[in-house]
């Protein structure tokens, strides 16, 4: 049976530990000149409703580079558009490519296509997820820290799709989390029962920055104002005043605490420019692993090993 990979509860410990082995060997043959073909005559399509620049070159560079072949479409510019159904294009692309990559607004659109699709789905971000992004970056944990299970992360900022699926990420791993949000940006507690069941007792949800970060080995951050909440901007400035991941707040976290920030980055919003700038900053490192794990990833959903 084909597998998508829509959200981080689609796996068990037991594949995010794979992807990370994977992912860090591809990246070790990667940097002697082999490549590994595995992917030959395989087509990835992605459908991108939204903008991006990392989790699409991600997939196309990792893709050419396992020997397959990947195709880019602006959802503007296919008949989707036009209104045709999810589930009529999703019956037809099953006919045309090996592996669909969609980013959009709605998780029910990444649904309802691998629902109807008879190849593998990856949600390559909606409003409430960003799985590939969260398994990068806890391959660049496991590469800096050494492993994930013994280290405290700390989310500072909006309960968005990326913090979602590092609650994921942690229902499932078991790692520290500590999310601090503002009051009226908290995580949709739909997102909060749906890990309850696995059993949450390592998430901590705070309103107060300086809790969360209080001994943290890892502090991520991401944007105040997500892909399409952009007109809110303004108004969320003001709202997260004090959640601003500079060298003050970073004062309570752990002496060899490591910054990340999925990027884009906004110098002066959510994070201080002598951070984001700091030498010995992963935030470079996290971009390029994207490509690494984007290749496990697509090898594990295409080949189904
Ligand atoms: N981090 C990330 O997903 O970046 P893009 O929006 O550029 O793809
Ligand atoms: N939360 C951000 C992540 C961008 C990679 C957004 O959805 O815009």
């Amino acid at each position: 049976m084909k597998k998508d990979l829509l959200s981080l509860l689609d796996l068990e410990k037991d594949d995010f530990d794979r992807l990370f082995k994977r992912a860090i060997q591809l990246k070790q043959r990667y940097a002697k000149g082999i490549f590994d073909n595995v992917l030959t005559g395989k087509t990835l399509g992605l459908i991108f409703d939204k903008k991006s620049t990392r989790t699409r070159l991600a997939f196309e560079t990792a893709m050419v580079q396992l020997g397959g072949h990947p195709i880019y479409m602006s959802a503007q510019d296919t008949q989707i558009a036009r209104s045709e159904p999810p589930k009529d294009t999703a019956r037809v692309l099953s006919r045309y490519i090996d592996c669909l990559a969609i980013r959009t607004f709605d998780q029910s659109l990444v649904e309802e296509f691998a629902q109807n699709a008879t190849i593998p789905v990856i949600n390559a971000l909606t409003d409430a997820f960003h799985p590939c992004q969260i398994l990068s970056d806890i391959m660049t944990v496991v590469e800096h820290k050494g492993g994930y299970k013994d280290v405290k992360i700390a989310w500072v900022g909006d309960g968005n799709n990326v913090a979602n699926s590092w609650i994921n990420a942690a229902s499932i791993l078991g790692f520290d989390l500590r999310v601090a949000c503002p009051d009226e940006y908290g995580i949709n507690p739909q997102i909060i029962e749906a890990v309850s069941a696995k059993g949450d007792n390592n998430v901590v949800y705070t309103n107060d920055p300086k809790e969360a970060v209080k001994d943290a080995d890892v502090v991520y951050t991401d944007v105040w104002a997500s892909m399409g909440d952009e007109a809110q901007l303004a108004k969320r400035i003001i709202d997260f005043e004090g959640f601003q991941v500079n060298k003050e707040l970073l004062f309570g976290a752990k002496d060899d605490v490591m910054v990340m920030h999925c990027l884009p980055a906004h110098r002066g919003e959510e994070i201080s420019e002598d951070v984001l700038e700091d030498q010995n900053s992963v935030f470079w490192d996290q971009a390029e692993n994207k490509r690494h794990m984007h290749k496990a990833i697509l090898e594990n959903l295409i080949l189904g090993n």
